[in-house]
């Protein structure tokens, strides 16, 4: 049996730190209101002159430190991202540029919130097919460039930033398992509903949001999925060291844990100083424990994503 594993990662902020007292100079909000209902303190801004693919090359020259190999060694990398550079080439091919590595299959993953969850899956399917041996899975987002930094409903929420791993395939897993679903009915919660068409902009170029429906149904699937995947790996939540829910906000981190019966303890948050970072949230929060030696080699993860589509799913894995 081929499986993957991850023997790398690596991850970017961007210098500049947003707090929350910024929005409530300029906007009807307050660092408390912010904090209460979100969780969130501050999050990291992307400077104009850098776009995902600029994230994503810091945090994978990173994660390829980390694992030890050279980027000529890749054969498949994967960028999951909402924030393209731009609408082609994918964001992957420009970071394969920057990266100073040609020939290797590359391509986006558009799965929003989930989107490294659901290219972290891809990956580790072609790994275990034996097409590919080495990957390098990205989530990276400069998501302050779709907000409309005059609603405060939703510009709060969000923050710019990068994190990846280097998949390896290995004779022992690595990943166990992973369950990905969609249910694109719910285009009203949560989207970004505009077009580039004609050179003009079609429809609205900024995020919107349903909060309370998000809130409800995120906390629901992720315990659906967190249970879903885990008895697909013949397992149980006792065998799980850490959960890794994409960073969407506390509110619905602690739900999540609190409905599956899992210690607080074993939750990993950083949406408090991150903000939610969609695709990027799950490898930002994955590598800063692990570099923080909080996160240890050996210990079973479950990670976590949800998002607009929507879509939702997890992976299992020993590190
Ligand atoms: N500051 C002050 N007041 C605010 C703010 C703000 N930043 N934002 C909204 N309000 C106001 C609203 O206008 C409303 O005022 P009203 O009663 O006068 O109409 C009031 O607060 C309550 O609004 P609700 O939307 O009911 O507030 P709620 O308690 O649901 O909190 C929030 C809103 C934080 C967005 C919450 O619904 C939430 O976290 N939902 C999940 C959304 C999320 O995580 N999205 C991320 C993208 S999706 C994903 O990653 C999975």
């Amino acid at each position: 049996m081929i499986y993957s594993r991850i023997v790398g990662s690596g991850s970017y902020l961007p210098p500049r730190v947003m707090d929350n007292n910024e929005f409530a100079q300029r906007l009807d909000t307050s660092d408390a209101w912010i904090r209460e209902r979100t969780g969130i303190e501050r999050r990291h801004i992307a400077d104009e002159s850098q776009a995902s693919s600029d994230l994503a090359l810091n945090a994978a020259r990173k994660a390829l430190d980390a694992a030890g190999i050279k980027a000529e060694d890749l054969d498949l990398i994967v960028v999951a991202t909402s924030t393209p550079d731009y609408i082609f080439p994918s964001t992957a091919c420009i970071l394969q540029a920057k990266l100073g590595v040609k020939g290797c299959a590359a391509f986006d993953m558009q799965a929003v919130c989930s989107g490294f969850v659901y290219g972290l899956a891809t990956a580790d399917s072609f790994i275990r097919t034996g097409q590919h041996k080495k990957a390098l899975v990205v989530g990276a987002e400069v998501f302050s460039r779709i907000l409309d930094w005059n609603d405060r409903g939703t510009c709060v929420l969000f923050g710019d930033g990068a994190g990846a791993v280097v998949l390896s395939a290995d004779a022992r897993p690595g990943i166990h398992a992973s369950r990905l679903h969609a249910d694109g009915s719910h285009v009203q919660l949560l989207s970004v509903p505009g077009n580039v068409s004609r050179g003009k902009i079609v429809g609205s170029p900024f995020l919107q949001m349903n909060g309370q429906g998000v809130f409800r149904f995120a906390v629901r699937v992720l315990e659906e999925s967190a249970r879903e995947t885990l008895a697909a790996a013949g397992m149980n939540l006792e065998d799980v060291d850490w959960l890794i829910p994409h960073q969407a906000n506390v509110r619905i981190l602690e739900a999540t844990a609190r409905k599956l019966g899992l210690p607080r303890e074993k939750l990993v948050v950083t949406v408090d100083h991150h903000g939610n970072t969609s695709a990027a949230s799950v490898p930002l929060a994955l590598d800063e424990y692990l570099r923080a030696g909080k996160i240890r080699p050996g210990q079973r993860l479950l990670l976590q994503g949800v998002g607009g589509g929507f879509t939702w799913g997890s992976t299992l894995l020993t590190l």
